[in-house]
This record gives C-alpha cells, sequence and structure tokens, in this order.
C-alpha cells in the first residue's frame, strides 16, 4: 500500500495557527517578548523642536538599542541598529520562516507583504499600488532605469558629483547606451537651497537634449538636502524624467512623497527607518506607471502592477515580516523628533568646529539644507589618502568611527553621522578630537 501522506495542518488546528504555535515555542527559552505590546514614548505634547535637545526623551528611546562598547561610532549612516522590538520581531519570523520554509513561502508570504507594502505605503504618504518592496535602494534604481521606456538614441542623462558614487557610474553607463551627452552637474561645497536649485537649473537651460535625471533628496556625501520638488517642477515643464535618490533621506527627514514632486523615487527601508537590513522601497506614480516596463519578460508588457516591476525572487521573507514593527517604532520614537535631534547632535559639532581654522566644513549651510550628517576635512586636504589618514587617526588616536567618502568634485572627506542613540557626550568626544587635529 502506499505510504499515506500526514495531512497538514492536522484536523482542528488552522495552518495560521501552527506558525503562532512554532512563534510562540521560540520565546519559551529565553525572556518573554511581547511583541504584541504596543510601543510609546512620553513625548507629553512637546514639539520635535523641544524635543531635540530633550535627553531624559532620548535616554528613554536609547534604551531599545543594544549598545556598542569599547569605540563612539558616528558612522550610522550606512545602515541602522534595528531597535530591539524590530530585532525581536525579525528573529522571532526568522525562526517561523526558518522552521516552515516553503509553506509559509508559497501559502502566507504574499498576504504579509501586502501589510508590509501598507506600512509602507502609509509612511510614505503613497497608495499601495504605488510602491514595491526590494532588496535596498540599489535594486528600485536598477528597475527605474532598466526598465525606463522612454530613452531613443542621443538622448542625455544628467546627475550631480553629490549622487551616490555606483549610481554615477550608472549613468556614465547609461549614457553610453544612449550614445547621448552625459551632464554633470557640480554643486558648491557649501550650498543653500536656492545654490544647488539654481547650478540644476542651468543645466536644464545649456542641454535641451536631455531626457532624463538623476536627483539625490539627501548626498551620501554630506547630508546636503536637495530641494527636488522645485527641481523637479522644472524638469517637467522641459520634458525630463526625474529619478530620485531617496535611499538616505527616508527617516532621516521626515516627509511624504507629495513633498518630493517626483513620478519615481529609490528608498531604503534598512538605513532610518530601521527595519532588517536588506529592504528598500521603489515608488512609482500611478499615473506614471507606463513609463517604466514590467521586469524583463515577466509580465505582459501592459501590466500596470507595480509588483510586475521588480523580479520576486527567493527574498529574506522574514526581514519582510519585521516592516510594520519598524514602523511602528519610527513613528512612536515621532519622524520629526528623530529628524530634530539628529540635526541637533550634528549642530552640536559643526558649531564647535567653525571655530577651527584647521576644519573645513562641508554641506548644507542653512537650516533647509542640513540633515543630521554633515562631513569635513582638515583644511587643504582633499586626496582620498588624506581622508583616508583623517579617519584612522579618529579611530586609532580618539576612539571615534567615521568613514572616509570620496565623489565630490572639490575633494574628499571625512563623513560624520549620529544615530538617536548617541549622545552629546559622544559629540564631546568627536569635538575633543577635531581640536587636536591640528
Ligand atoms: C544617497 C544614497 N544612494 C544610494 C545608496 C545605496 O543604498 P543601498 O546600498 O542600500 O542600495 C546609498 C547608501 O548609502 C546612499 O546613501
Amino acid at each position: 500500500m502506499e505510504h499515506e501522506q500526514p495531512s497538514f495542518p492536522p484536523s482542528g488546528l488552522s495552518r495560521r495557527d501552527l506558525l503562532t504555535a512554532s512563534v510562540a515555542a521560540v520565546t519559551l527559552g529565553g525572556a518573554p517578548k511581547s511583541l504584541a505590546a504596543p510601543i510609546s514614548f512620553d513625548r507629553s505634547a512637546k514639539s520635535a523642536a523641544s524635543l531635540a535637545s530633550d535627553e531624559a526623551y532620548w535616554r528613554s528611546v536609547a534604551r531599545f538599542y543594544d549598545r556598542t562598547e569599547g569605540i563612539v561610532n558616528l558612522e550610522q549612516g550606512y545602515w541602522a541598529k534595528m531597535a530591539n522590538p524590530v530585532k525581536d520581531t525579525y528573529f522571532q519570523a526568522l525562526e517561523m520562516v526558518n522552521t516552515q520554509t516553503s509553506l509559509y513561502a508559497r501559502k502566507d508570504y504574499n498576504a504579509d507583504m501586502d501589510k508590509a507594502v501598507m506600512a509602507v505605503a502609509d509612511g510614505l504618504g503613497a497608495k499601495p499600488s504605488e510602491i514595491a518592496i526590494t532588496e535596498n535602494a540599489t535594486e528600485s534604481f536598477h528597475n527605474l532605469m532598466r526598465q525606463y521606456r522612454g530613452f531613443e538614441p542621443g538622448d542625455g542623462v544628467l546627475m550631480a558629483d553629490i549622487d551616490y558614487p555606483a549610481f554615477k557610474r550608472f549613468m556614465r553607463w547609461q549614457a553610453v547606451q544612449n550614445q547621448g551627452p552625459l551632464i554633470e552637474v557640480i554643486i558648491p561645497e557649501r550650498a543653500n537651497q536656492d545654490e544647488v536649485f539654481q547650478q540644476y537649473l542651468n543645466a536644464f537651460d545649456a542641454n535641451p537634449s536631455l531626457k532624463l535625471m538623476l536627483v539625490t533628496h539627501v548626498s551620501n556625501q554630506h547630508g546636503l538636502v536637495v530641494p527636488v520638488a522645485r527641481i523637479a517642477t522644472e524638469a517637467r515643464k522641459r520634458g525630463i524624467t526625474v529619478i530620485c535618490d531617496a535611499a538616505q533621506s527616508w527617516g532621516l527627514l521626515d516627509f511624504s512623497i507629495s513633498d518630493l514632486g517626483v513620478d519615481f523615487a529609490a528608498f531604503n527601508l534598512h538605513k532610518w527607518i530601521g527595519a532588517p537590513l536588506g529592504l528598500g522601497a521603489l515608488y512609482i506614480s500611478e499615473s506614471a506607471i507606463d513609463a517604466i516596463a514590467p521586469f524583463h519578460g515577466d509580465a505582459p508588457e501592459e501590466s500596470r502592477s507595480i509588483r510586475a516591476r521588480v523580479h520576486p525572487a527567493t527574498r529574506n521573507f522574514a526581514a519582510t515580516l519585521a516592516i510594520p514593527k519598524a514602523f511602528e517604532f519610527h513613528e512612536a520614537v515621532g519622524p520629526a523628533a528623530k529628524e530634530a535631534r539628529l540635526k541637533y547632535l550634528r549642530n552640536l559639532w559643526v558649531a564647535e568646529a567653525r571655530s577651527m581654522s584647521h576644519i573645513e566644513l562641508l554641506g548644507g549651510t542653512n537650516p533647509a539644507s542640513i540633515t543630521g550628517i554633515s562631513s569635513f576635512r582638515i583644511r587643504g586636504k582633499k586626496t582620498v589618502s588624506d581622508a583616508v589618514s583623517l579617519q584612522k587617526r579618529l579611530e586609532a588616536e580618539f576612539g571615534v568611527f567615521t568613514v572616509m567618502r570620496d565623489g565630490l568634485n572639490g575633494g574628499a572627506c571625512v563623513r560624520i553621522t549620529p544615530q538617536v542613540f548617541n549622545t552629546p557626550n559622544d559629540i564631546e568626544v568627536l569635538v575633543s578630537a577635531m581640536g587636536k587635529l591640528a
């Protein structure tokens, strides 16, 4: 007789019950983790501006993060440490996915993906039909560029020196494919919103063959904010398609998609939103979906589904499951308070550095142009090896971890990026080190 296949789920239990049971079992060994407990902080109706310097508030936030000992880490722009409720949700999802494997992925993952998309759409003020989850902003950017339907031979593309280096390389490659011009806008190393805007406007006027441009909302080099909406309005008048790189900005700044005024954007969820590593998002406005083809051959060419723009492949399913928790934590801390706190920490060291004649500061010069990220170099020391040795000195002599950035037209620098759990004491260590660099 044929061996009888056990039925699954066993009678009386839904498969969802079993998944829940397996998650519960995971918690038995260690301290109970109340994943369902709402996260809340006492903001006592304070404004974001007054919360920025409220040390008790930020201590209460920092308690949700595991501490890094032995070094002051001011290189938090790579990706984000998860807050513990997000980490717990992720690890437990990982246990469940590892236990259930294909059973989960083939049957229940799509519904969980819908919830994750909903959380991203809510956070961004977009429609769920305008959002797809990706593995990172780079994947989103590639989907937009590689599947863009509008290129014709000779079309020009535009980028700026402050853009992300790998995306600049892609734009160079794209210009070669188009056999069209590559326009590079050079942004002054110290600039306000009007000065940045003017550089783009000049480039538009000088280059009528432009078809598509990359614009970076917040530069990874020195945290400069680019006035994306103003630039996009001018680009639209000239028929230029705008691809917005918002990889570094979302969560660092508090904004909605309507503030950017673009049809196409690439986001990260593993930076300032605090979701697990390996998560990004793609935004395409509903009205502009036809400009981007479905992923090569994955769906009929006339498909208008945003998910058809991203190849699903085999992904880290558990990471997706933690997206709603990441937004819950981000919202509980308060996106506006977070933006204000990070700028406050930045202003603490920048204010001191202004009076150090041996330090050259880079980035925004007015409040609308700055973020929690900024950069500096030793005056006149602009080569990559200058900046590498500055980074090494800060680490070896003063116990401050930073990162060298190379890509600005004006030269290399060291980037300083605090997170919400960094303290004014951490900044003091940096300031004291900077004073001794002369
Ligand atoms: C401005 C900007 N664009 C794009 C990226 C690429 O992000 P990811 O490697 O997560 O795709 C980064 C990462 O630091 C960035 O800062």
